[in-house]
């Protein structure tokens, strides 16, 4: 399959869901880009610079992946940087009525042509979150093998921190 691909998140921080979705779809499209998005009003634990640092790091080994940042609407994101699609994970069927609703009315906003795709969360990791991971590790709870060990290590750190 060809095509310009973003997969589009806050990543607060990426989780070994995420990392699956992100290798699952640098396969299938010539180019991914991680879309990070940086939105004021999600208090997210960590900064913008902090979450696209780790993706870096997660994904360095993929050729075809970049990482990025976007404000503001998606869909002036997607139509602006030229995307083809874009690529969302389904976990459970709650994921479901929020996906479909924001894949409609993007479907309004996007250029023609550009497409969401959906892939199913492998089901190993369909129960995770990144609230529940930050909150298990906050907890001195066992997240090992959610989230990349690289990942682990920033979030303990962070709340050594906190
Ligand atoms: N594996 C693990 N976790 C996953 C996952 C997967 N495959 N897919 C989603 N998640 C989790 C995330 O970790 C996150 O968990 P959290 O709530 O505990 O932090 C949760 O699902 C929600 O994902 P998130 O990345 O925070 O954002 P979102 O699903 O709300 O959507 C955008 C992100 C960028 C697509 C959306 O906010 C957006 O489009 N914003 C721009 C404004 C806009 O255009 N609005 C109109 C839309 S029609």
């Amino acid at each position: 399959m060809t095509g310009k691909a973003l997969y589009t998140g806050s990543f607060d921080p990426m989780t070994n869901g995420h990392l699956d979705i992100i290798r699952r779809a640098s396969r299938m499209f010539d180019e991914l880009t991680v879309g990070v998005i940086v939105n004021p009003s999600k208090n997210c634990l960590f900064t913008e610079q902090e979450r696209v640092e780790m993706i870096k790091e997660v994904v360095k080994d993929l050729e075809n992946v970049k990482v990025d940042t976007f404000k503001g609407l998606l869909a002036d994101y997607v139509n602006s940087g030229g995307f083809d699609l874009v690529v969302r994970g389904l976990r459970a069927t709650t994921d479901f009525e929020y996906e479909i609703q924001m894949a409609q009315m993007n479907a309004r906003l996007f250029n023609d042509g550009v497409e969401s795709v959906f892939l199913m969360t492998s089901p190993e990791y369909s129960f995770i979150s990144s609230s529940m991971i930050k909150e298990v590790v906050s907890l001195h709870g066992d997240a090992e093998g959610l989230v990349p060990d690289v990942v682990l290590q920033r979030i303990i750190e962070k709340f050594k921190e906190n």
